[in-house]
């Protein structure tokens, strides 16, 4: 790929506007109302977010999907032993990412993560499809595997052995973020794009705006 390809690749936003005179005063009602436009304009997977973990200096990202959110949090479910489950548990502060390029937009979250009860998993583990179940039990997530053959045998296996009702592992289960800041990006002409942030001071939002 040549870099004049890439230079070419440029996009003039102008989908929309974000003001602080506009903006929700509660970034949970602000992300809310986002996300609501997000899930009427036929975005592919628009609770697909990006988590950012940090452990030893060494920072690693990737997709979660996002299964609930209100003002405690954002929860997503995943292997607590997992690469992100060690460094979560090294170090809890996190950050994570939504980008749904069709309305310019992109959303900055960051904050502490805590696991969340073995009650609201194992709901949210038993409400999931069964091949789901399976999946989540058939996989060591992050460890290394000698082929794919390995792991198709130990998911029929481990059907075979639980039928209709495979438990939930131990090591699986929910997350939840707790934001201390929010960023709400739109994109904006000329690169003069609104950047509003909410930042939390003990129980209170200080919203601001930054450069672009
Ligand atoms: C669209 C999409 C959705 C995903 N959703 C999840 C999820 O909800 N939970 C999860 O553990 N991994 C999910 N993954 C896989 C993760 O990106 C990642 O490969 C996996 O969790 C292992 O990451 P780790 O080794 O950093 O812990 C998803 C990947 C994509 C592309």
């Amino acid at each position: 790929m040549d870099e004049n390809t890439l230079n070419n690749l440029r996009k003039n936003y102008q989908k929309g506007e974000l003001l602080e005179s506009k903006v929700n005063p509660n970034p949970f009602k602000q992300f809310d109302k986002w996300f609501e436009e997000a899930l009427s304009s036929n975005i592919y997977e628009p609770n697909a977010m990006i988590l950012a973990t940090a452990a030893d200096n060494r920072p690693s990202a990737r997709v979660v999907l996002l299964k609930g959110f209100d003002e405690n949090g954002f929860k997503f479910y995943t292997n607590y032993n997992s690469r992100k489950g060690k460094e979560i548990s090294i170090n809890p502060n996190a950050a994570l990412l939504f980008y749904w390029m069709e309305l310019e937009r992109q959303i900055r979250i960051e904050g502490r993560i805590e696991k969340l009860s073995k009650e609201e998993s194992l709901e949210y583990f038993n409400s999931r499809p069964l091949d789901s179940r399976y999946g989540a039990l058939a996989s060591s997530q992050s460890e290394i595997i000698p082929d794919r053959e390995y792991l198709e045998k130990k998911f029929s296996e481990l059907k075979e052995k639980y039928g209709d009702n495979p438990p939930m592992p131990d090591n699986w289960g929910g997350f939840i973020l707790k934001p201390v800041l929010f960023e709400f990006w739109q994109g904006r002409p000329n690169r003069l794009h609104d950047r509003i942030v909410y930042e939390k001071k003990e129980s209170n939002w200080n919203i601001y705006r930054l450069s672009p």
